[in-house]
């Protein structure tokens, strides 16, 4: 019981002394997992990748624009949009989507 919870504040500690500008691993990870699902046939999400068959701007450039942050992201998927399907979504899931864009930063 002891060394369990020991071993949790170890873990709350390294959590927390991580760079705190990034989103939690999770977060990143599961707004992945929605970009696969729900923005991929339009945008190529993965890292470093290029134009799509479609106009849509890639993840990587989106990320990359100068002075882009996740909250911006975020902000911008909650809104309706003509061109894009999917969007307006729920705060969580677009600051999920916006912290998996965001983490693809290069410059
Ligand atoms: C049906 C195709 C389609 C789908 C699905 C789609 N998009 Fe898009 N998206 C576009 C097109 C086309 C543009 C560029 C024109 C525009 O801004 O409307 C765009 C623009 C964007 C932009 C703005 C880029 C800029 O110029 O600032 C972001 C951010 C974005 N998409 C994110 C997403 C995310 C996240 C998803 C999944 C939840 C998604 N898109 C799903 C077609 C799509």
């Amino acid at each position: 019981m002891f060394r369990r919870a020991t071993g949790l504040v170890v873990l709350v500690l390294a959590l927390a002394s991580a760079a705190p500008v990034r989103a939690a691993p999770s977060a990143v990870e599961a707004g992945r997992t929605m970009a696969k699902r729900d923005c991929s046939q339009c945008h190529n999400i993965t890292p470093g990748g290029g134009g799509s068959w479609t106009s849509a701007p890639s993840f990587q450039s989106i990320a990359d624009r100068p002075g882009q942050t996740a909250a911006a992201i975020s902000a911008y998927l909650q809104k309706r949009h003509v061109q894009m399907l999917r969007d307006n979504r729920p705060k969580p899931e677009a600051d999920a989507i916006a912290a998996y864009i965001a983490s693809l930063r290069e410059k």
